[in-house]
């Protein structure tokens, strides 16, 4: 009788363990998920599905040490750059190219940093996720 009372203290013991740990065990893919999200949520009325990419890329690398979505922080706002810009195949290129090998000079004092290590492919993802989230109409 005894032991019976120890292997059932154990059992619970062990799915106390096992419950416990178990929402640890992929911690890895939850914060790249949400860090997507949000920047997705946060760009507003965006056509999600074809940016999607771009965003997760953007969320993937370094680019909020320096630009947020709605303020200017070390570099303009995401918001602002697509209200300057109309969503074409130039300012596609012309955006990735900004990306890859840094900027100065466009939008004031701050210098944005080269980023080498870039396909010009996915340079130009993020740059159409960023002129998606115009918002002020203007034709394109
Ligand atoms: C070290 C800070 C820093 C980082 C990191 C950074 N940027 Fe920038 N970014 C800036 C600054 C500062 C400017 C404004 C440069 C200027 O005035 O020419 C800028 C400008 C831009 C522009 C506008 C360029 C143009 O031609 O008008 C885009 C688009 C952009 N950044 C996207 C990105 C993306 C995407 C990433 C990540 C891959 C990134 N930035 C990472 C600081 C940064």
């Amino acid at each position: 009788m005894k032991s019976t009372v120890i292997v059932y203290i154990c059992c619970l013991c062990l799915l106390a363990f096992s419950c416990d740990s178990r929402p640890k065990q992929n911690p890895k893919y939850t914060p790249a998920t949400s860090a997507t999200d949000s920047v997705i949520n946060s760009g507003g009325k965006v056509a999600v599905e074809n940016y999607r990419e771009g965003a997760r890329m953007i969320a993937a690398n370094d680019c909020f040490t320096c630009h947020r979505v709605e303020e200017k922080t070390i570099g303009p706002s995401y918001r602002e750059v697509a209200a300057r810009y109309h969503f074409n195949d130039g300012n596609v290129e012309n955006l990735a190219h900004s990306i890859m090998y840094g900027a100065k000079g466009l939008w004031g004092e701050r210098e944005m940093t080269p980023h080498p290590g870039l396909e010009k492919r996915d340079a130009m993802e993020m740059a159409r996720y960023i002129l998606s989230l115009d918002t002020t109409n203007k034709a394109n």
